[in-house]
C-alpha cells in the first residue's frame, strides 16, 4: 500500500472500485464493484496507486473511519490490487453536492431533462447546494493534493468532480491532471441556463486539466463552444484544444469499449446459465426484446414502453408469440424525480400487461432487483435489444450486449447515445422521441433474418471492443504523460 504523498498514479471517482455493507452480525462486508473504470484501473501495475472517492453510505463511512485516515487497503480485504481512500464527508456536504448539483443540476444540464417552465429553479436551496458541491470538490482535492507524489499523475472522473482540476491546481501544481466525462456536454444554448457564475466555475474547473477526455468528438466539441462562447477562450478545432487565461487543455476522445475478454468469460458460468434456463422457460418459443437500465430518466423507459405497447397495438402478428423483458434497476432514489419515474415505468407496464395477456402469455416481464448475472443472461437469450436514451456519454449495455449475444440480436439504437458513431452501421437508429418511429424499428428488428443478425452482431461485437476499459486507461494515462 502506498504512503502519504508517493502516489504515482491517482484515480478520483464519486463512486469508488469498493463498497461496504453491515452484516446481520455488525461485521462490514466488502462488494467489488464493476464498469469500465474498475476494469480499467486492472491495467495499473503499481503498488503505488491510489483511488480517491466518497463514502457513499453509513457502512462506507464505518469502514472509512476504521482505517487510518480513511485509507483502505483492498488487499486487506482480499480483494488485491490498489489502495482506496474513501473520504468520510459530512452528510450534508455530501447530499447537497451529490443529490443536489451533480445529479439534479449538471446531470439534468448536460442529458437536456430540464423541459418544464419551471425548472431548474436557481433559488436559495441552489445556492446552499452549490457551496455544499464547492466543498465536496475541495474536500478531494486536499485528498489528492495530500497523497500525490511530486509530479504524479492524477485521473479525475466525472460530472461530481468537475472542479477539482481547477482546485487542485492552485494546491500543487507540479502534478499532471487529467479529467475525464462519462456522460454528455450540454450544447451552448443549453449550458447557459446555468447561472453566470456557476457556469463559469463549471467550466474553468475542468480547464484546470492539462487533458480533458470525452466518450465521443461531439461531446468534446460542445465543451469547446461552451468554453469560447462563455469564457471567450481560444478553441482549436483542428488541434482540439482550448486556451484561457495563458494555459491549453488538450481535448481528448477515447470512446471506452466492452471488455470483451471478461464478459464472454463471466456470461458463461454457472449462475448465469442457470438464469438463462428460467427466462427460456418463461419465454418458451416466442421471441424477445430486451432492454437493461437503471431506472434512469435519461435511458427513456418510459418511452420505450410505450413504443412496445404501439407496436402490440398496431402489428396483431405478434401478439403470444413477442416477450419484452425490462430491466429496470434501482438509482438515485432519494431524488423525487426518479421515484415518479419508477413508479410511471411500474404504471405502463402494468397496463401493458392488462391490456394485451392471456392466460398463456405474459407480454411483459419487468425486473427491478438488480441482477448482474441475470441481465447477462438476457443479454445471451435476446433476439432485439432496445437501448433507446434521450442522450447517454456512452451506453455500455449497446456495446456488452453484442459481445454476449448467442445467437445473434439486432440492435435497436438511439442516435443520442455515444454509442451510435461507432456501431451506427449495423443498428437500426432510431430518435428517441420518436414513439412510433421506435415501434417501427422494432417490428423490422423482430422480423430481421437470423443469417443477417448474427452477421451484423458480430460486427457490432468487434466495433464494441474495439478500445477495452484496459487499453482506454493506459492511452489516456499515456497522453497525460508525453
Ligand atoms: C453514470 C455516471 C457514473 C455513475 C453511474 C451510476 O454512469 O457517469 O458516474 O456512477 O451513472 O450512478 P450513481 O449515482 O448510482 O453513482
Amino acid at each position: 500500500m502506498a504512503d502519504q504523498t508517493t502516489a504515482r498514479i491517482l484515480v478520483a471517482s464519486n463512486r469508488g472500485p469498493v463498497s461496504f455493507s453491515t452484516a446481520a452480525d455488525g461485521s462490514l462486508s466488502l462488494r467489488r464493484g464493476g464498469g469500465g473504470l474498475v476494469s480499467g484501473l486492472s491495467a495499473i501495475d503499481d503498488p503505488n496507486a491510489v483511488w480517491v472517492c466518497a463514502a457513499l453510505g453509513e457502512a462506507d463511512r464505518a469502514a472509512a473511519r476504521r482505517s487510518p485516515d480513511g485509507r483502505l487497503d483492498r488487499a486487506g480485504f482480499e480483494v488485491g490490487g490498489q489502495a482506496v481512500r474513501m473520504l468520510d464527508l459530512d452528510p450534508e456536504v455530501f447530499d447537497r453536492a451529490y443529490n443536489g448539483v451533480a445529479n439534479s443540476t449538471l446531470w439534468f444540464l448536460h442529458h437536456m431533462l430540464y423541459a418544464t417552465p419551471t425548472s431548474p429553479a436557481f433559488d436559495r436551496r441552489a445556492g446552499e447546494q452549490w457551496a455544499g458541491f464547492r466543498a465536496y470538490n475541495a474536500a478531494f482535492a486536499e485528498a489528492l493534493a495530500a497523497e500525490a507524489a511530486p509530479g504524479a499523475a492524477v485521473l479525475v472522473q466525472d460530472y461530481h468532480l468537475t472542479l477539482v482540476p481547477e482546485l487542485l491546481r492552485e494546491l500543487r501544481p507540479d502534478l499532471r491532471i487529467g479529467y475525464f466525462l462519462h456522460i454528455p456536454w450540454a450544447p451552448a444554448d443549453y449550458f447557459r441556463l446555468l447561472p453566470d457564475d456557476r457556469a463559469a466555475a463549471v467550466l474553468t474547473g475542468v480547464l484546470g486539466a492539462d487533458r480533458a477526455g470525452f466518450h465521443t468528438r461531439r461531446w468534446a466539441e460542445a465543451f469547446a463552444d461552451c468554453c469560447e462562447q462563455v469564457l471567450g477562450a481560444t478553441v482549436d478545432r483542428a488541434d482540439l484544444s482550448v486556451t484561457h487565461r495563458g494555459r491549453t487543455t488538450r481535448l481528448g476522445v477515447h470512446a471506452l469499449g466492452a471488455d470483451g475478454e471478461f464478459l464472454r468469460e463471466r456470461a458463461h458460468r454457472p449462475d448465469v446459465d442457470q438464469r438463462l434456463a428460467a427466462l427460456r422457460q418463461q419465454v418458451g418459443d416466442r421471441r424477445t426484446i430486451v432492454r437493461v437500465d437503471r431506472t434512469e430518466l435519461s435511458k427513456n423507459i418510459v418511452r420505450g414502453l410505450q413504443a412496445y405497447r404501439h407496436l402490440l397495438r398496431t402489428r396483431p402478428e405478434w401478439h403470444d408469440r413477442v416477450v419484452h423483458v425490462a430491466f429496470a434497476y434501482p438509482s438515485r432514489q432519494d431524488l423525487a424525480e426518479y421515484r415518479e419515474y419508477t413508479a410511471e415505468v411500474r404504471r405502463i407496464s402494468e397496463e401493458i400487461n392488462a391490456e394485451f395477456g392471456t392466460a398463456r402469455w405474459q407480454p411483459l416481464i419487468l425486473q427491478v432487483e438488480d441482477d448482474f448475472a441475470r441481465s447477462l443472461a438476457a443479454y445471451r437469450l435476446a433476439d432485439v435489444a432496445l437501448v433507446n436514451p434521450i442522450r447517454d456519454g456512452m451506453n455500455l449495455v449497446a456495446k456488452e450486449v453484442p459481445v454476449v449475444s448467442d445467437a445473434g440480436c439486432a440492435l435497436v439504437l438511439s442516435r443520442e447515445a455515444g454509442a451510435w458513431p461507432e456501431l451506427a452501421e449495423d443498428a437500426i437508429g432510431i430518435n428517441p422521441y420518436d414513439v412510433l418511429g421506435t415501434a417501427d424499428a422494432l417490428h423490422r428488428a423482430l422480423g430481421m433474418p437470423v443469417a443477417e443478425r448474427t452477421e451484423r452482431t458480430k460486427r457490432l461485437a468487434a466495433a464494441a471492443t474495439a478500445l477495452p476499459p484496459q487499453q482506454w486507461f493506459l492511452d489516456q494515462l499515456a497522453e497525460l504523460s508525453a
